[in-house]
């Protein structure tokens, strides 16, 4: 059943980002024994190097592109929440799109370097790699730009003092939903980190009483699905998510509200087996960005075949975009349940 409708998208990451152009320049600084990348990893930069010198160990948060490397039989690759994974001599972060995820992997990841060790952070001009000499300050006496080409930048320092052991727990932020009687809890980077989404909340309020399996798709701080298990603790709830920070951030949400279902990586539905009576989610959408779109357009045509018999897709989107075609055309029935000037609630029946 996994992955039956996911068209393989082999070579998603393979262009290179003019990061990583701008980075092939300085393969003679960054090829090196002992270099961990972490951050936004979105291209074939880990391969590119691996052709160079020694192929760097990389930390991913993203499991689509951990799978991506995987599939290209790369073994130096630890996708999670925080890095296990020994130690190393140097360290790239890739800037990612949030300042706290990027506070927030120097703090996961310097603890595996030593005192003296190198550390590059490199991004997009307009992505905020411009933060960098801040982003060091706190572990590094002097901070250089090393390159700028592309619309890309390249900045170096040293460690310079002993780092701290990461302590995630430190890390976790909270905020109530007292509708729902919750403490949500959020990790940097997690979609709705510091309130309840809108469109989260209408699908909540829309949502009648369940039944059976249910799979929260694309769960985030675990909102949805901690919500709808506190209302009916007896359903037999699945929670997918591609980024390693929001599963973790779902599993501490149901720890700490004593409540319990399967968290697991997936991208899209590749990972889930079986059939559900209800599949219910606020799924990904992010304009400009084409795989977001994509995600959501595999799912409304693909989650047929996860639902049993008179099984039910339920879903919050933006009231433009143009999905109740590609639910009818899936479905051949799209019923909708509430709408606010933003928000609409799609609900879609197998028959
Ligand atoms: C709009 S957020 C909703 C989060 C949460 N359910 C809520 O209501 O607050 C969409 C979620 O989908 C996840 N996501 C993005 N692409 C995905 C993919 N290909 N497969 C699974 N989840 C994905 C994102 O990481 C994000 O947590």
């Amino acid at each position: 059943m996994a992955n039956c409708f996911l068209t393989p998208e082999p070579d998603m990451f393979q262009a290179l980002t003019s990061v990583g152009e701008m980075l092939t320049r300085n393969f003679d600084t960054l090829c090196r024994p002992g270099l961990l990348i972490c951050g936004q990893l979105e291209d074939s930069l880990p391969l590119a190097m691996a052709n160079e010198g020694p192929a760097p160990q990389v930390f991913s948060t993203d499991y689509r592109y951990t799978q991506w490397l995987k599939d290209h039989n790369y073994q130096q690759l630890e996708f999670g929440s925080e890095p296990t994974d020994g130690t190393c001599d140097a360290i790239l972060l890739l800037m990612p799109k949030a300042k706290a995820e990027a506070e927030y992997l120097l703090a996961a990841c310097l603890p595996l370097l030593a005192e003296g060790g190198h550390i590059f952070i490199a991004g997009d001009n307009k992505g905020g790699v411009k933060s960098a000499p801040q982003l060091l300050a706190p572990y590094c006496n002097r901070v250089n730009k090393l390159d700028s080409a592309r619309r890309a930048s390249l900045f170096h320092g040293t460690l310079s003092r002993s780092v701290a052991p990461f302590q995630q727990a430190d890390w976790l932020k909270n905020y109530d939903l007292p509708r729902e009687k919750l403490q949500i809890y959020t990790l940097p980077g997690v979609f709705s980190a510091e309130h309840l989404d809108t469109g989260s909340s209408l699908l909540l309020q829309t949502l009648g009483r369940l039944q059976g399996r249910v799979l929260d798709f694309g769960c985030g701080a675990g909102v949805i699905g901690a919500s709808l298990l506190k209302r009916q603790p007896e359903l037999e709830l699945e929670m997918i998510d591609i980024n390693a920070l929001a599963l973790e951030a779902s599993r501490q949400t149901l720890a700490r509200n004593g409540l319990n279902a399967r968290v697991y990586p997936s991208n899209g539905l590749s990972q889930v087996n079986g059939k559900f009576d209800q599949i219910i989610t606020n799924p990904p959408f992010h304009a400009g960005l084409k795989t977001f779109y994509s995600t959501t357009e595999e799912l409304l045509h693909g989650a047929i075949h996860y639902l049993k018999p008179g099984g039910r897709l339920t879903l919050v989107a933006n009231a433009f975009l143009p999905y109740p075609d590609l639910i009818q055309a899936s479905f051949g029935n799209c019923e909708t349940l509430a709408a606010t000037g933003k928000f609409k609630i799609y609900q879609a029946t197998k028959s």
